[in-house]
């Protein structure tokens, strides 16, 4: 089956210039929306990962199968105001915009392998907020899976000292 044939091309959304990937499609057919998190659960195994972690919104969709799967925890990665408890908080900047993105100070064990699962790499902003809270709270980064990577947006150059796959390039 070919992943691609369930991510829709959006023109213009959400600003002008922007070629927006739909993964709803995906996610609408129990075969892909699987066929996605097997292979990155695989990709976990591998890593032998003990922790997944999923950015908001749409990590979550991939993060937590993933972490279901493999019988260990979800830790989120939130936009400030929306986990209660003290956090760690990183600034970044987006392919529209710029966002903040934080994640509670107990979230990870130092020491505990740690896997970041996203929809999408474009300017690696996000992964890259996330890669530094994990770190600082101790984790080490043992790999980062993504449904889809924008090849122009250069996200991958970010990760050059981590182990990343990705299922679809455009
Ligand atoms: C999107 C996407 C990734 C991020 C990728 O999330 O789900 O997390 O952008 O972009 P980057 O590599 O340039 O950082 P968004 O912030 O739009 O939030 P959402 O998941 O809540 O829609
Ligand atoms: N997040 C950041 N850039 C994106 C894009 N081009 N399509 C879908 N989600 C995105």
């Amino acid at each position: 089956m070919n992943l691609k044939d369930y991510i829709a091309l959006v023109e213009d959304y959400p600003k002008e210039g922007i070629k927006f990937r739909d993964i709803t499609p995906l996610l609408g057919n129990g075969e892909a929306y699987r066929a996605a998190t097997d292979a990155f659960v695989k990709f976990a195994r591998e890593k032998e990962a003990e922790l997944v972690v999923g950015p908001e919104a749409r990590g979550f969709i991939f993060g937590c199968p993933v972490a279901h799967e493999m019988g260990i925890g979800f830790a989120p990665v939130r936009k400030p105001g929306k986990l209660p408890r003290e956090v760690v908080s990183y600034e970044y900047d987006l392919e529209y915009g710029s966002n903040t993105l934080c994640m509670h100070k107990d979230s990870i064990k130092p020491g505990q392998r740690v896997i970041i699962v996203d929809d999408l790499l474009a300017t690696g902003g996000t992964v890259e907020a996330t890669v530094k809270i994990i770190e600082e709270l101790g984790g080490v980064v043992a790999g980062l899976a993504f449904l889809i990577e924008l090849d122009d947006l250069k996200g991958r150059e970010k990760l050059a000292d981590y182990d990343v796959m990705t299922l679809m390039n455009y």
